[in-house]
């Protein structure tokens, strides 16, 4: 599903180089849950750019569904992938605060030039949101919010959702709705997720943990 191969990622800072990933081989499975532990800074969010083709290696490659990402070289194409194969969730939500929960669902179909509000509706429903999907963000809390978003990067049905750090502004019960979220979605429809968070507790509802350790990833179940 992802493979990285010889993965090394090096920025060049003022002072000096910082090696942030080096020579990271592995395979992330498909249609499980991944997590993916490890302290501020040790470049779980520079792994999640790399696969999103956001940033681009030092070296080594990235495959997704047997295609070398790292060889795409038109912005153009790399969009059109992570529009129609790739989800995204980040620690805030990212709604637009000017439109209703179901018209941010819908807009990455929008975009697709795709209109099936219906198809929004009833992703919010299943993420138990159908009776305030009319609501702007403004009137959510945090978790619904949150789940909204999960909705909204689903919209499009890929193949890999990608979070960064998802919950990092909840409290510990929406923390944990989230993480049995990502695992029902996995286990019910074959969706891979990879999900970056300091959070340990996450590794008890995932299929797969991994942490950084010394630039390298490191499988712990
Ligand atoms: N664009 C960049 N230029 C230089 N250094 C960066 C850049 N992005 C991240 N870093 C550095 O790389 C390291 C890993 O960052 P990051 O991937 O954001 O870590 P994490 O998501 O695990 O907190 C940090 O030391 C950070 O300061
Ligand atoms: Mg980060």
């Amino acid at each position: 599903m992802i493979e990285l191969k010889n993965l090394t990622k090096i920025y060049d800072q003022a002072k000096e180089n910082l090696c942030v990933l080096d020579d990271v081989s592995l395979t992330f499975p498909r249609g499980k849950f991944t997590v993916l532990l490890g302290p501020s800074g040790s470049g779980k969010s520079t792994l999640l750019n790399l696969i999103a083709m956001l940033d681009k290696p030092t070296s080594g490659k990235i495959f997704f569904d047997g295609k070398e990402l790292t060889a795409m070289r038109s912005e153009t194409a790399r969009s059109k992938v992570r529009l129609h194969k790739m989800g995204f969730v980040f620690q805030f939500d990212g709604l637009l605060p000017e439109f209703s929960l179901l018209e941010n669902v819908n807009m990455p179909a929008v975009m697709r030039g795709e209109n099936k509000p219906e198809k929004g509706q009833k992703l919010l429903s299943s993420l138990g949101l159908g009776k305030i999907s009319h609501k702007l963000p403004a009137d959510l809390s945090g978790g619904e919010k949150q789940r909204a978003s999960i909705a909204r990067a689903l919209r499009n049905q890929p193949s890999l959702l990608l979070a960064d750090e998802p919950t990092g502004n909840l409290d510990a019960a929406r923390k944990i709705q989230i993480f049995q979220e990502f695992a029902t979605l996995s286990k019910e429809q074959g969706l891979t997720i990879l999900m970056v968070t300091h959070d340990a507790h996450a590794a008890d509802y995932a299929d797969c943990v991994f942490t950084l350790r010394n630039h390298k990833l490191v499988q712990l179940k």
